[in-house]
């Protein structure tokens, strides 16, 4: 196009970015690339390597080296011997260098930019605004994490060697968002980049390299899926950080169930992008640019699901339209482009074999009249309009430049329309009146919520999803956790009698008589408030340590934890009820359960073989955990972050939903008292699984929860065969976590059999857990959170 067909058309004239210093740096390396390991590049022995393309115009731009297992194995040791050295230098000693290399990836940002952009095929725009500087941030954030650890995290350690394996789609950014909280944190690194952009990663290395980090701590291993699966199965990885398709993720849980592995998963979604009809049209469609059409749609929290009020869908719809005709799709390269090109042409026949699939069962398509380069692998944006829930574009992440349009008729079917999925990574919320915005995101599950904005990123701010989108926080305190493990420091607190309530001040509650060795016991099970048989009407006996009956227990099955999951499912109001209301009934549950000390610790003689001494300290310290986990319900807040943005964004702690436990049999009465106040206290509600020692313990709770204004449904109580009732529960849609104490068979047996909806799952790696330390309440409530970060920017 020439000067005077611009000023004809006054269409944007091309502004390309130079690619010469590109050129240069691949050439220099002669377009080929080996394994960056112990800090130098080393080249494999088997030497398969395989071609880089640059997805724009399908030359290729280097070999990549397929690294086999003996480089894996290599890599994995030279960060295991730094481990002990990068621990010891501090976090003050760690803090330089990632400030360091947050320096020098600044002053390089063009050159990563225009190789991520060559690389990749995002448009320069956003690889030189988006991915490059939030990569420098989150080095620089980090250093700060750094150099505070040690006062923040003092009863954390790292873990050690940690496997990350990335994606394609913001190859920079998501080394950066794994690499920098792992080594502020003072583990080592095995990084393996996505086989289509490993470039950036590699020209990273030598970042790190003028940073003299010391050598070891990050190692680069490029290569295919099958690297990363060697990575996922080496034996001394202590974690592994994956984010990629749900497919894989779930694959990954799989695999390291039992192994004692540390995961965090960043998976897929299909996030809703909801517009109210009192949102501001036209930004709302600038919003929806960004959603859908930043990086080609190929981001996991793309805004894919639009849910539009039904009274403005046709005036928002032809708006779209508009301004769908001026995106410029082209030359990843012109700083005039909007979308760039695919990363690859077999992800460019997944998305036209998914909108072909969504226009057979129904959507109306609509691509504008823009033109797409003749070479290279371009998709142009694309409005799939009359989707039905069932629709394959309303379920499964197309990740392209494809939107769904589906509406609703008022505030509670677009919060049910943007649920129903299985995912729950983001959604983005569109209304002037910021009441009604407050009051719709916490309603959506999901671990991202954008008011009035989208696609906003920041290393202070906590990213993950709920549900199908994975576990884990990336970023923010809550990420450090992920990159730490707890030492089991003991504060000192004394469990301590004085706590016993006077009971002049205190309502009076009947104390009913208890059974005892010798007499015919027979508990039922605690569903839903009340006191029921086990569906096969069945029991079986407990015997305490000589081998004497204790009294026998219903013998729960499959159809009781179903009834039970129920329960719990319809005291949903349990979530949504106030701190304050949860912390003054378990208050009361302390209260009413101190008053029957004398018996508590009886039945721990008898039943658990306890020494009176050891019941007094158990019973004790099961209601100082009471007290202290009523305290943490209104206490255990979120925080309030001010990202770069005119605005802020509230982190909030919410409940994970239904969590089974199974408890372990040592402590019977302290661990189950300790799990399920950590997790009601934080408004989840529990099915739970005693220990199957000393069942009755559990069994005589119910009757102080029928005391203490316990809601029906919020504790439940199914007693029998432990872990084949704890597989149901790992295994049941609804329970949305699962915690387990037990053998390490047991820990193998809840991660596989949660993996098939990725529920949360904290289990004790067959290790014992001495419950009377009580230096880690703060473990069991995180376990009981779930960050969601809502972001709201303020000001005209
Ligand atoms: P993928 O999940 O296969 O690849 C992501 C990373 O995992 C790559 O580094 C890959 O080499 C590695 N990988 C693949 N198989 C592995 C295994 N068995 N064990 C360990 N590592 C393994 O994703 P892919 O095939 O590139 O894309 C397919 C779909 O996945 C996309 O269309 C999109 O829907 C989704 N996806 C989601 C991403 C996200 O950010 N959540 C990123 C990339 C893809």
């Amino acid at each position: 196009m020439n000067v005077s067909e611009i000023f004809k058309t006054m269409n944007y004239g091309p502004a390309p970015e130079s690619r010469e210093a590109i050129e240069a740096w691949l050439q220099k390396n002669h377009k080929g690339f080996d394994l960056f390991i112990n800090g130098q590049w080393q080249s494999s022995k088997a030497a398969q390597m395989f071609d880089s393309a640059n997805p724009a115009t399908g030359e290729v731009l280097g070999r990549i080296t397929q690294a086999t297992s003996d480089d894996v194995e290599n890599a994995v040791k030279s960060a295991s011997d730094a481990q002990s050295d990068w621990q010891k230098i501090g976090g003050h000693g760690r803090a330089k260098y990632l400030y360091a290399i947050a320096r020098l990836l600044q002053k390089r940002a063009r050159q990563f930019a225009v190789l991520e952009s060559m690389d990749n095929g995002k448009s320069i725009r956003e690889s030189r605004d988006i991915d490059i500087p939030l990569a420098v941030r989150h080095f620089y954030h980090h250093a700060g994490w750094a150099q505070l650890i040690d006062d923040e995290y003092s009863d954390f350690k790292p873990l050690g060697v940690v496997g990350q394996i990335i994606p394609w789609n913001f190859p920079l950014l998501m080394a950066a968002w794994k690499i920098a909280p792992a080594i502020a944190a003072g583990n080592c690194v095995v990084l393996k980049p996505a086989e289509y952009t490993s470039l950036t990663a590699l020209m990273f290395a030598e970042v790190l390299q003028e940073a003299n980090l010391p050598k070891g701590v990050v190692n680069i291993v490029t290569g295919d899926g099958s690297v990363g699966e060697m990575i996922v199965k080496h034996p001394n990885i202590a974690k592994i950080a994956f984010t990629g398709s749900t497919n894989v993720g779930r694959q990954i849980r799989k695999q390291t169930a039992g192994s004692g592995k540390k995961l965090t998963l960043e998976l897929g979604g299909k996030s809703p992008f909801i517009v109210f009809d009192d949102a501001d049209l036209d930004s709302a469609v600038e919003g929806i640019v960004d959603a859908i059409w930043f990086n080609q749609g190929q981001v996991c929290c793309a805004g894919s699901r639009l849910l539009v009020q039904e009274s403005i869908a046709s005036v928002l719809i032809e708006k779209i339209k508009w301004r769908m005709d001026k995106l410029i799709v082209g030359d990843p390269l012109d700083k005039c482009t909007d979308i760039g090109a695919i990363v690859d042409p077999s992800q460019k026949q997944r998305i036209e074999s998914l909108v072909e699939q969504s226009v057979k069962e129904g959507a109306t398509l609509w691509q504008p009249k823009v033109e797409t380069p003749k070479v290279g692998c371009y998709y142009p944006p694309t409005l799939l309009c009359d989707v039905e829930s069932s629709n394959v574009a309303a379920n499964v992440e197309i990740f392209g430049p494809v939107l769904s349009v589906m509406s609703f008729r008022h505030q509670a079917e677009a919060i049910q329309l943007a649920n129903n999925s299985r995912y729950g990574l983001a959604a983005s919320v569109w209304s002037e009146n910021i009441n009604r915005a407050l009051d719709v995101a916490p309603q959506i599950k999901a671990g991202v919520i954008w008011i009035n904005t989208t696609n906003q990123f920041d290393a202070s701010c906590g990213f993950g999803g709920y549900r199908e989108s994975g576990m884990g926080r990336e970023g923010g305190a809550e990420g450090m956790f992920e990159y730490l493990k707890f030492t089991g420091a003991n504060k000192g607190e004394q469990s301590n009698s004085s706590l016993s309530i006077d009971s002049k001040e205190t309502e009076q509650v009947t104390v009913k008589p208890v059974n005892l060795l010798g007499i015919d016991q027979t508990a039922k099970l605690y569903i839903n408030g009340k006191q029921v048989r086990a569906d096969n009407d069945s029991t079986v006996v407990v015997l305490n340590p000589a081998g004497e009956s204790c009294g026998r227990v219903a013998d729960g099955n499959r159809k009781d934890i179903r009834n039970a999951v129920e329960a719990a499912f319809k005291a949903e109001s349990w979530s949504k009820t106030s701190g304050h209301l949860r912390a003054q009934i378990l208050y009361y549950v302390a209260e009413n359960l101190s008053y029957r000390r004398e018996e508590f610790c009886r039945q721990l003689v008898q039943s658990a073989g306890s020494s009176q001494h050891q019941a007094e300290q158990e019973f004790d310290t099961a209601i100082h955990r009471l007290f202290s986990y009523a305290a943490w319900a209104d206490k255990y807040e979120g925080s309030v972050h001010q990202p770069p943005i005119q605005g802020v964004a509230l982190a909030m702690n919410e409940p994970v939903g239904i969590i089974g436990i199974g408890c372990p049999d040592d402590s019977p009465l302290l661990a189950f008292i300790s799990l399920m106040a950590s997790a009601v206290a934080m408004g989840n509600r529990v099915v739970i699984v005693p220990s199957e020692i000393a069942p009755l313990l559990a069994t005589n709770l119910y009757q102080v929860f029928e005391t203490s204004d316990l809601p029906a449904g919020v504790v439940n109580i199914v007693t029998g065969s432990k872990d084949a009732l704890v597989k149901v529960l790992a295994e049941h849609s609804q329970v949305e976590g699962v915690w387990y104490h037990g053998s390490d068979q047991g820990c193998k047996m809840v991660e596989l059999a949660s993996a098939e909806n990725l529920k949360r799952t904290w289990v004790n790696d067959g290790h014992k857990t001495d419950w009377l330390v009580h230096g880690n309440e703060k473990q069991f409530l995180r376990a009981a959170c779930q960050v969601k970060n809502i972001w709201i920017p303020y000001g005209d």
